[in-house]
C-alpha cells in the first residue's frame, strides 16, 4: 500500500460537475463557420445528394438561412457559388452582378453583423473545373493570380469582410492583399487555405458545387497529403504575404498539422471540417452502431483540442443547436 501512487486521476471523473471543473475545452457556437452554397433563382432549396442536410440555396432562402445561423450564435458564413454561366477564366467569378456578390450584397443588408466570408477560386467558375486558368495542359500561376485578385476585389466591393483565398496558387495572399488595398480595401481580411491537401474528402463538395476538374486532379498545386513540414512553410508564407488568418484542411486526417500550426505560429488558426468528413459522420450516424449527435460533437471537440480558434463546418449549426438545449 505504501508505494500506491498518491494520484488517482479518477478522483476527477466521479461526477458530471468535477468533470466539468476540469474540462480542458470547450466548444461553443461562436468557433463556427457555416459553409453556404448559394444557386441563382428564386425559391430554390436544392438538396445536396452528397452531403445530406445541406441544401443549394436561392437568394430568397438564404436570408432565412443567415437568420436562422445569426440566432443560433454562429459569426460567420462561408460563401460558395454556383453561377449560371462557366468559362475558361471562370469570369463570372469577379462579375458585380455574380451570384457571390448577389449574396453577399444581401446578407450584409439583412444580417448586418454576421462576418461574410467568401471563398476565392476559379473551380467552380470554369468550364474545366480547374482552379485556376490553363495554359499548355497546365494551371498556369502567375496569371491566375491577376484573376484571383479581380474575384477578391469584386467580393470587397460587394461587401465581403473577409476573402478566402482556396487555389493554392503561390503568391496568392500577397497578391490580393495589394489588390485590395489599391482598390480601398484595406480592412478586408484574408483568411487563406495556407495548407490545403489534395484530398479525396473533398469528393462529396464537387457534386455540391458542381466543381469537379474534367481532367486530371488537383495535385500539382494543392499539397501532397504525406507532407507536413511542407504544411509549415506554406502557412508561413502565408503569413509573410499578410493573410490574417491560416488554415489547414481538411481537418481530420491532419489534426497533426494543425496541432503543429498551432504550436509554431500566433495568427488565429482555422481548422476545415470538410465534406467528405461530413459525409462519413453523417452516414456512420444513420447506422445503430452510433449515437450521431455524440460522434460529431467529439470531432468537432478533437479539432478545437488539437488547436483550431475556428471550425468551418457543415455540423455548425446542428451542433450549435445541441449546445443551446444542453
Ligand atoms: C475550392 C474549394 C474546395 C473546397 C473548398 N474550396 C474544393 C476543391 O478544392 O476541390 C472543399 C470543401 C469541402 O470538401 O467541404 N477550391
Amino acid at each position: 500500500m505504501s508505494n500506491f501512487p498518491f494520484p488517482r486521476l479518477r478522483r476527477l471523473r466521479n461526477s458530471d460537475a468535477m468533470r466539468g471543473l476540469v474540462q480542458e475545452t470547450h466548444i461553443s457556437p461562436s468557433d463556427f463557420v457555416y459553409p453556404i452554397f448559394v444557386t441563382h433563382g428564386r425559391g430554390v432549396r436544392r438538396p445536396i445528394e452528397s452531403m445530406p442536410g445541406i441544401f443549394q440555396l436561392s437568394l430568397d432562402y438564404l436570408i432565412q438561412e443567415v437568420e436562422e445561423i445569426n440566432a443560433l450564435g454562429i459569426p460567420g458564413v462561408l460563401l460558395f457559388g454556383i453561377p449560371d454561366r462557366k468559362d475558361d477564366e471562370g469570369s463570372e467569378a469577379h462579375s458585380p452582378t455574380g451570384i457571390i456578390q448577389e449574396a453577399i450584397r444581401i446578407i450584409k443588408q439583412t444580417s448586418p453583423d454576421l462576418i461574410v466570408m467568401a471563398d476565392v477560386c476559379l473551380c467552380e467558375y470554369t468550364t474545366h473545373g480547374h482552379c485556376g486558368i490553363i495554359r499548355e495542359g497546365v494551371v498556369d500561376n502567375d496569371p491566375t493570380l491577376e484573376i484571383l485578385s479581380q474575384v477578391a476585389v469584386c467580393q470587397a466591393d460587394a461587401g465581403a469582410d473577409i476573402v478566402a483565398p482556396s487555389a493554392m496558387m503561390d503568391g496568392q495572399v500577397a497578391s490580393l492583399r495589394l489588390a485590395l488595398d489599391d482598390s480601398g480595401h484595406e480592412t478586408t481580411s484574408i483568411m487563406s487555405y495556407s495548407a490545403k491537401y489534395a484530398s479525396s474528402f473533398y469528393g462529396p463538395f464537387r457534386v455540391a458545387a458542381e466543381s469537379a476538374p474534367q481532367e486530371g486532379d488537383r495535385r500539382g498545386y494543392q499539397m501532397d497529403p504525406p507532407n507536413s513540414r511542407q504544411a509549415l512553410l506554406e502557412i508561413e508564407q502565408d503569413i509573410a504575404e499578410g493573410a490574417d488568418i491560416v488554415m489547414v484542411k481538411p481537418a481530420l486526417a491532419y489534426l497533426d498539422v494543425i496541432a503543429t500550426a498551432r504550436e509554431q505560429f500566433i495568427s488565429p488558426l482555422a481548422a476545415y471540417n470538410v465534406s467528405g468528413e461530413y459525409l462519413m459522420a453523417k452516414l456512420a450516424s444513420e447506422t445503430k452502431w452510433f449515437d450521431g449527435q455524440r460522434i460529431i460533437t467529439e470531432i468537432i471537440t478533437g479539432i478545437k483540442r488539437a488547436g483550431a480558434d475556428i471550425i468551418i463546418s457543415y455540423h455548425a449549426k446542428e451542433v450549435s443547436k445541441w449546445l443551446i438545449e444542453s
